[in-house]
């Protein structure tokens, strides 16, 4: 038990937009994100978005902390513009959370911009 139980019973801990809260080891960011209430999308992005399949690449975000490898759909939907694979950016609905994390939003329909929408404390 020990070590096992130990990692397990660790709750991460996600600031973005001025909200610290916990979800669950290997949650699914944009899924957290959402849950609570973040502005994960810019503008009507919010209504046109692919719901998490990976395509639209709306849900771009810059995180710091513990998160999963970037998977190929998130590698292939960054390689195509507005998005670039240079920029420091994750597709939320890709990411698993294995750490404390802080998010940031750019501006632009994808979150591609260079100027924060929101930052980790708000
Ligand atoms: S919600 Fe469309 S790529 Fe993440």
């Amino acid at each position: 038990m020990g070590v096992a139980w130990a990692r397990e019973s660790i709750m991460p801990k996600v600031t973005a937009q001025g909200k610290t809260f916990e979800c669950e080891m290997g949650a699914n960011l944009r899924q957290v994100l959402l849950q609570q209430g973040v502005d994960l999308y810019n503008g009507q992005a919010a209504v046109i978005n692919c719901h998490g399949i990976g395509t639209c690449g709306t849900c771009a975000v810059q995180i710091q902390g513990e998160v999963s490898e970037a998977n190929w759909r998130d590698r292939t939907r960054r390689l195509l513009p507005p998005h670039s694979p240079t920029q420091d950016r994750r597709l939320a609905c890709q990411t698993r959370v294995f750490g404390d994390v802080k998010v940031t939003k750019f501006d632009g329909f994808w979150g591609q911009g260079s100027q924060p929408v929101w930052a980790p404390e708000g």
